[in-house]
């Protein structure tokens, strides 16, 4: 499964991402600016900060709960699709994602 991630200066990077990871971790292992995961998932960090295009928001969904309130302490400003990737997994139905990092 893939996911791309388009940098603030309209740079793309694809990489495979196993079934269940999140895309922070993935992120991070290809080494994707910006994405830095610092809190390793736990939602104590916010700076796994994406924006999901209209495109793919029905099929990743809104943020959870433990996520809502991390999402207003992002350094880029939060969006209406704004998402902390730690808390999102790839599965079948999201390959292919294209995730946005905004700038900071
Ligand atoms: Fe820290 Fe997502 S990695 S909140």
């Amino acid at each position: 499964m893939k996911a791309t991630w388009i940098l603030p200066d309209g740079q793309q990077i694809t990489a495979e991402v196993p079934e269940g990871q999140s895309l922070m971790q993935a992120a991070v292992a290809h080494n994707v600016p910006l994405v830095l995961g610092e809190c390793g998932g736990n939602l104590s960090c916010a700076t796994c900060h994406v924006v999901v295009p209209p495109d793919w928001i029905d099929r990743v969904g809104p943020p959870n709960d433990f996520e809502e309130p991390m999402l207003d302490v992002t350094e880029a400003e939060r969006q209406p699709a704004s998402r902390l990737s730690c808390q999102i997994r790839m599965t079948a139905a999201l390959d292919g994602i294209v995730l946005i990092v905004p700038q900071p």
